[in-house]
């Protein structure tokens, strides 16, 4: 078979990926965990950041960035935040604590997630943390807890239900934000409201501009009624671009049935957007040199003219490059026309296979035997485990060489919510340990384990 019939989806170049890759590493630390592991590029994450404090200044913008720190759990994006004056969003009292334990100030710290437990409110309001409000029911809870506890005002936002999404299930309409804003009026020096934040499915950039632009005027009328609301969060989705736009496109244009085990089909709204035209820092431009709808301004000069300061709690987009997931092969069988190839870990590590969707981008094949043959040799992934859906990878991926049992396989790109999320130790499997690799120009890779085993 020729390969041109198996649709492939190669990363964008990463030369501190590569380097990993062709260092020797990968195989010792396979040795030694004898099982999956992940590593962590935490120069990647600081890039990250850089690009999007760039994309701020460049527009004359005031901002900040609150790492969302669902989207991996290893201690060292909250060192890295901590050591850059970097804020970390946070969604239960756990993600605190390990936010405030690798060194981020509690001011520092933003609270997002819906109907918050008085625990948590308490906790934030005593660290002096941001809180995203997202109903009438918490604010009233946190105006009781910030009268009655602390002793300092509690800072909040107050999290808007966008007009665009309604059926989402979290924020506030405008009738709910109107009654909120008396009650924040009302509470007086109990509370510090410093705006409005939401968060949008999707990657669009314009909805984002959009919605921003209305906050801004939330934020003034606020003002005018003796609020402080000086702040917008625009939330998370800066998108991230994991391809090049014309192989996301022919791979889109291939993929069909029969190019995966089972006969899984898959459309493309079943997929993540695995190239956007505006990724990252780019998303971020984008969204600030757009037109709020019904103005003639760009965002930038809104936020600026207004006094208005953007926040954002990227998650993804600060994990871009940041990351990959090594499983060695276990065994190879074969099925008609290809192979099934079994490692020694599971779906667990790769999150996205259990939203009924598929991690695409092309895992890397280092082989035990740099002499084995080439040719083509299409194999799907499955994990070590009974469970007839646990598939890595479902698409049948067209090796250059056949995968044989101690090869290892990389997925790459894997930090931005695919490696942790959804991890547990089914079939009393270890979870995979994280391996953190500092200073990738070196001529020797040097790593370190992070702190964070679970
Ligand atoms: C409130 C909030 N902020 C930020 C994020 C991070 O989004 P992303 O990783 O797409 O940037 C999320 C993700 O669900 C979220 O719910």
């Amino acid at each position: 078979m020729s390969a041109p019939a198996w649709p492939t989806l190669p990363v964008l170049p990463d030369p501190a990926t590569d380097a990993i890759l062709g260092s020797g590493l990968l195989e010792e630390l396979a040795y030694a965990f004898g099982g999956p592991f992940h590593f962590l590029l935490p120069d990647a994450f600081d890039a990250n950041l850089r690009a999007l404090r760039a994309a701020l200044t460049r527009a004359g913008v005031d901002g900040s960035v609150y790492f969302a720190k669902k989207a991996n759990k290893a201690a060292v994006w909250v060192e890295r935040c901590a050591a850059g004056g970097a804020g970390v969003d946070v969604s239960s009292a756990g993600e605190l604590r390990e936010a405030l334990g690798h060194g981020v100030r509690g001011e520092d710290l933003m609270v997002t997630g819906p109907a918050k437990s008085r625990a948590l409110l308490g906790l934030a309001v005593r660290q002096g943390a941001l809180i995203a409000v997202d109903e009438l029911g918490e604010l009233d809870a946190l105006i009781t807890v910030a009268a009655t506890g602390p002793g300092r005002p509690a800072r909040l936002l107050l999290r808007c239900l966008p007009p665009g999404q309604p059926h989402s299930r979290f924020g506030m309409d405008d009738a709910e934000l109107a009654t909120a804003l008396e009650r924040c009026v009302q509470a007086g020096v109990t509370v510090r409201m410093e705006g409005f934040s939401f968060h949008l499915a999707g990657y669009a950039v314009q909805p984002r501009t959009d919605l921003a632009g209305r906050l801004v005027a939330r934020c003034l009328k606020a003002r005018a009624a003796g609020l402080h609301a000086r702040r917008i969060s625009v939330g998370g989705g800066l998108a991230v671009s994991y391809t090049d736009a014309a192989s996301w496109r022919t791979f889109l244009a291939e993929q069909r049935g029969d190019h995966y085990h089972a006969g899984r089909t898959f459309t493309a709204d079943d997929f993540y957007p695995y190239h956007s035209p505006a990724a990252g820092g780019g998303a971020l431009r984008a969204l600030l040199e757009a037109r709020p709808s019904g103005g003639d301004r760009p965002l930038r000069e809104v936020l600026r003219d207004s006094g208005t300061e953007l926040v954002l709690e990227p998650g993804r987009a600060l994990l871009d490059k940041a990351g990959a997931t090594v499983f060695a092969v276990q065994g190879v069988k074969d099925r008609q026309g290809y192979q099934i190839v079994t490692v020694d870990g599971t779906s667990l590590s790769l999150s996205e296979q259990w939203f009924g969707s598929e991690y695409l981008p092309d895992p890397f094949l280092l082989p035990r035997d740099p002499r084995s043959r080439g040719g083509v040799h299409p194999a799907s992934i499955g994990a070590a485990t009974c469970l007839e859906s646990d598939m890595l990878t479902w698409r049948k991926i067209p090796f250059t060489r056949r995968p044989r049992p101690g090869d290892l396989l990389v997925y790459p790109n894997t930090a931005g919510y695919q490696m942790d999320s959804n991890e547990s130790s089914f079939h009393d499997l270890p979870l995979p340990p994280k391996v953190v690799i500092d200073g990738t120009g070196r001529p020797r890779p040097r790593w370190r384990l992070d702190r964070h085993f679970t």
